[in-house]
């Protein structure tokens, strides 16, 4: 039973429990008595800044990190002039890196200013030992280190700064362990992530991801279920089912499942309107899948199928254990059982030894797929990755030449074929209201794409049919029907 403890039970004179989570709701009610004692000398409780870096794995750990925070008594602010500043990382490519550097040297000032607050990095990019000594070295204001495998920590870790004033580093190579039941404070009502596992035993050649995130552990799935069935009740329409590898979920569980199985206890959670899942890994899409995708009504009509290149010989290097023919057969066979669907792809470009020719294999099959968006990378170099070391890196300019004409094809391709519904009416789940148009609202179709249409505030977290007047490249604009 999904449960969370009540702080105010708690024997805080007692010896910290040993079994998790109840260790960290000792800890949570620890650092709220703290927060208690700040609000009585301050006369205000006091308040933390969290910036996430990185994919919707480390979106939805950060959802968990507030909701931890919230339970202690700290208020959410907007900035970094904040008691508590703490930032998720991602170290997948350098530039990830370069931006959380650039960010600490920020914090140091302010950190001149108020020698109180409190500064925390956790993620993906604090897995990496380097990282962890540079940062001791140079950036001796960092309060709480930690990393991927022990985020439910954060309470100790906090509590453990308070009293012993140094620097708490806590970083764990890998783990087995799933802790379920902590609280999680979710960006938007009416939407939420769910991880389904954890890890990746892939190792693409170039990736840090299996690193930093250590290996494959899937979620039972009825813990799944029983988390989905919970947010359901508390407003959810939508859910987005996180993994490195969905298509390899349940392998390693004691009773086996496949992911299909997995969709199709989603699918019968009453009151969940959409299902969402990334990502996909071509090499373990199965006809099973294929089979619940189609004969589904809650799963939506898009699929994120990353292709990373389009050059067998590359891939061969990038130990994606696909060939572009493969790759181009599954995606005819996708789009046998679903026409409509909407494919979107990652593409890496410059990976060594890639060549002028390895390059236009990838156009080819961007040109062949038609995908409606593509998110396209420069390679970046990643310790200890085996494609680190390879021979015949790829000069930045001539990379970044290759990078620029697939963008254009890319961008080109997409504004045609997201155009595919104009003159139709779609269900939309309405998402915000409009940042930039005053009086309209801005929601997603169910293969994502942007749907701009007048309307208020009252219709953010529904679900309505919207007639697409007019399409805008990757977006729409829109006319809702039948409003009441
Ligand atoms: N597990 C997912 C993706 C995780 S990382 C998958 O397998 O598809 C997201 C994307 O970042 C990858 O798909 C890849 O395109 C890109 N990426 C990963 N490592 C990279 C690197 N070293 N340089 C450039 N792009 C990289
Ligand atoms: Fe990285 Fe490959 Fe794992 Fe994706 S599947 S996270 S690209 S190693
Ligand atoms: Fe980055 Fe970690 Fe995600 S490296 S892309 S935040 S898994």
């Amino acid at each position: 039973m999904y449960q969370e403890i009540d702080l105010d039970k708690i024997d805080m004179n007692a010896e910290p429990p040993a079994e998790e989570p109840a260790r960290q709701y000792y800890f949570m009610a620890k650092c709220r008595q703290w927060v208690r004692e700040f609000e009585r000398k301050n006369g205000r409780r006091p308040c933390f800044f969290t910036q996430t870096f990185g994919c919707q794995m480390n979106a939805r750990d950060s959802e968990k990190l507030v909701g931890i925070l919230g339970r202690i008594g700290f208020l959410e602010t907007q900035d970094e002039h904040a008691d508590f500043v703490l930032y998720n990382t991602c170290t997948v490519r350098e530039n990830a890196n370069q931006r959380v550097y650039g960010h600490l040297g920020y914090l140091n000032t302010l950190k001149k200013k108020d020698p109180n607050m409190l500064i925390a990095l956790c993620g993906c990019m604090m897995q990496e030992p380097q990282v962890v000594e540079k940062i001791k070295k140079s950036y001796g204001f960092v309060d709480i280190i930690f990393g991927t495998h022990n985020i439910f920590k954060l309470a100790e870790l906090m509590w453990e700064r308070l009293v012993i004033r140094k620097m708490a580093v806590d970083i764990w190579e890998d783990t087995c362990l799933i802790v379920e039941d902590l609280p999680a404070k979710r960006k938007y009502p009416f939407k939420s992530g769910v991880n389904i596992m954890f890890g990746c035993n892939n190792f693409c050649s170039y990736c840090i991801v299996p690193y930093v995130r250590g290996r494959e552990r899937s979620r039972k799935p009825e813990d799944i279920i029983q988390e989905i069935r919970h947010l359901v009740a508390s407003g959810v329409v939508e859910v987005m089912l996180l993994g490195q590898n969905v298509n390899s979920y349940g392998k390693n569980l004691e009773e086996p499942v496949t992911f299909a199985s997995l969709l199709r206890q989603a699918e019968a959670v009453e009151g969940l309107k959409r299902i969402r899942f990334m990502t996909s890994h071509p090499k373990d899409l199965s006809d099973e899948l294929i089979e619940v995708m189609k004969d589904s009504k809650k799963i939506c009509g898009h699929l994120h199928l990353p292709v990373q290149s389009g050059s067998s010989r590359v891939l061969k290097n990038m130990n994606r254990r696909y060939t572009k023919e493969q790759y181009l057969q599954l995606v005819d066979k996708i789009r046998a059982a679903m026409p409509d669907i909407s494919l979107t792809t990652d593409i890496i470009v410059g990976f060594p030894g890639e060549t002028e020719e390895d390059f236009q294999e990838t156009l080819d099959v961007v040109r062949t797929v038609g995908f409606d968006s593509a998110f396209t990378f420069l390679y970046s170099k990643r310790s200890n990755t085996p494609a680190a070391s390879m021979e015949d890196q790829v000069e930045a300019s001539v990379a970044k030449d290759r990078f620029d004409r697939l963008l254009a094809e890319v961008q080109a391709i997409s504004a045609k074929v997201c155009a595919r519904d104009l003159h139709k009416s779609k269900e939309v789940l309405v998402e915000s209201v409009d940042d930039h148009m005053e009086g309209y609202v801005t929601g997603r179709l169910s293969n994502n794409i942007l749907v701009h249409f007048p309307g208020d505030i009252s219709l953010v977290g529904r679900i309505v049919s919207v007639y697409l007047e007019e399409a805008k490249g990757f977006y729409y604009m829109g006319r809702m029907e039948n409003p009441q």
